[in-house]
């Protein structure tokens, strides 16, 4: 797991005493009509319970969300760090994950190696979903992609290398803890891998490296591989794929696929809900499929998009991303649901060899395109992806993740995806999971009445019609490639707004965030574990 768990050097362990030799110790405080308000120190040792209230009589406790107040323990020659989780009637999970992450990066800054990190069995939520929460926030806090710089690594030769974690529960927590812990730090290395993979350049990251890559993050986990190169898509008859790749005949387009077998067994729910009932359903052979887009880097082809901020759609390769970081957390969770992954690589470039506007395709489901804009790519890939990965493996539901309409980004910003589905119950349930895990959706609509827009003159369909609605226009676009009888259910997430961030948030640096992998995960462990799927 060395090649995936490169970019989160963190080590985690939960214990229910402070260890001797922790170099720092973090308490979490809540405010109270707007006053920082200490936990009961009565558990505390009291050298901690002296440097606490140092810090209150100082008044230099922190007051608001993601603030740390730093104080030398005097006799133990720890530092205690006491970081504010925002209002107490307000906390979510989400206030768990920030201030975690906060902490980790202040370890970094302030070279601390080595923390114990309190969880006060006082605050409202449960023990083992905060330490959970905190270990996700760890690991996305103290991620760094340093690997591409070169003489100006200041920050390497100064920060510690790793961090070493000991979360604090009660003694009675402990056992739910350890494997809620567990679990979440397998599912964040797996999401910061994702991160990194985003992250590395269009040059280092094209269609055959993609496969490189994920076939040795494939072997170290247990996912089988297959790869449909250009001339077996050439083959199959799959015209999006091909066409966005034709401009790069070095680096040809691939169509690579993960598979998770299942491990057959119910091995471990998510931390959500372990009260629910558990009773074992016989295991459906049938497996969920998830599709995501990697162009590994989109100029826009001919209709070239302007110079601009060209250098984000880097990030374009987010949505199959988040597929494979996906996989490699069910596998590192030993998931009982069998699942298959689809990432459609393509470059999208300028050249001789381009595809046009004007250009009519034939996609693998026999539907033609006509070419309006060549910057309308994703769909192209995405739609041989999804008609071919039905067909294929008899999907019980399909997800598809891309960074696929500037029109998303002007609709809902930056904190929401969109979210596109042809079944209310599955759209609701991934709505769900992404709201446990501070990954927020909005609904937008498609169907018959925006259906006449995407109609073509010599085609069957455009690939992009004017002005109106593009995120609406994409996801209606790939509606012609799930079939049209509803009998699959399918969710398009638009995710061009959340895959990357220009400034650092809380849990992310400038880059990619990762965004999908902890949703598309809890959807799918909460399945197994035996909810219905769009019971609701
Ligand atoms: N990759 C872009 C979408 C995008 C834009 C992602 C901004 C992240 C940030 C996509 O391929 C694209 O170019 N979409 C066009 C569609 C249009 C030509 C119909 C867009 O959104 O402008
Ligand atoms: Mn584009
Ligand atoms: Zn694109």
């Amino acid at each position: 797991m060395k090649m995936i768990d490169q970019y989160t050097p963190v080590s985690m362990v939960v214990e229910h005493t402070i260890p001797v030799d922790a170099g720092a110790v973090v308490i979490l405080i809540a405010t109270v009509d707007g006053l920082p308000t200490p936990v009961s120190d009565a558990g505390l040792p009291a050298a901690l319970r002296q440097a606490m209230r140092a810090l209150s009589l100082a008044g230099a406790l922190p007051n608001l969300a993601n603030e740390i107040a730093c104080q030398a323990v005097e006799s133990s020659g720890q530092r205690l760090l006491v970081v504010c989780l925002g209002d107490r009637q307000k906390l979510t999970l989400q206030c768990y994950r920030d201030a975690a992450a906060t902490v980790a990066k202040a370890a970094r800054k302030q070279k601390i190696a080595q923390l114990a990190m309190l969880i006060d069995p006082a605050l409202p939520q449960g023990s083992h979903e905060i330490a959970a929460a905190c270990a996700t926030g760890l690991c996305a806090g103290f991620f760094l992609l340093e690997q591409f710089k070169g003489t100006s690594t200041d920050s390497k030769a100064k920060s510690p290398a790793s961090l070493s974690v000991t979360l604090v529960v009660e003694k009675p927590a402990q056992p739910f803890a350890a494997t809620a812990v567990r679990r979440a730090e397998a599912i964040a290395k797996s999401q910061n891998f994702a991160r990194a993979i985003a992250g590395h350049p269009g040059n280092v990251v094209n269609p055959p490296a993609l496969e490189k890559i994920a076939k040795s993050a494939a072997k170290a986990c247990g996912l089988k591989v297959r790869v449909l190169d250009e001339k077996q898509m050439a083959k199959l008859g799959m015209g999006g794929m091909l066409g966005v790749g034709m401009g790069s005949p070095q680096t040809p387009p691939r169509m690579i696929v993960l598979e998770w077998q299942g491990s057959g067994s119910r091995v471990q729910g998510s931390e959500r809900d372990r009260n629910k009932d558990l009773t074992p359903k016989p295991r459906a052979l049938n497996p969920l499929l998830l599709v995501g887009k990697a162009v590994t880097f989109d100029t826009g082809g001919i209709s070239i998009k302007p110079r601009e901020g060209m250098q984000r759609m880097v990030f374009d390769k987010c949505g199959a991303m988040a597929v494979l970081g996906a996989m490699i957390a069910l596998a590192r969770t030993k998931c009982s649901q069998r699942v298959i992954g689809i990432l459609a690589a393509a470059e999208n470039h300028v050249s001789a060899t381009a595809y046009r506007p004007g250009d009519i395709l034939t996609m693998y489901n026999g539907v033609t395109v006509e070419i309006t804009n060549t910057d309308a790519e994703g769909r192209l890939v995405l739609a041989d992806a999804l008609a071919w990965g039905i067909e294929t493996y008899k999907p019980l539901a399909v997800v598809d993740l891309a960074t696929l309409t500037g029109g998303v980004v002007i609709a809902l910003g930056k904190e929401f995806a969109g979210v596109f589905s042809n079944h209310d119950g599955i759209a609701t349930e991934i709505a769900e999971a992404g709201a446990y895990h501070g990954e927020k959706m909005w609904r937008l609509p498609i169907g018959e009445e925006v259906k006449e827009m995407m109609k073509s003159d010599h085609a069957d369909i455009v690939n992009s019609a004017g002005r109106h609605a593009h995120a609406i226009q994409g996801a209606e676009f790939l509606r012609r490639f799930v079939p049209e009888d509803g009998s699959t259910p399918w969710v398009h997430l638009d995710i061009a707004g959340v895959a990357d961030n220009e400034k650092a948030s809380a849990m992310y640096t400038p880059g990619a965030t990762g965004w999908g992998v902890r949703t598309l995960v809890e959807w799918i462990t909460g399945r197994s574990r035996g909810d219905e799927p769009g019971a609701s």
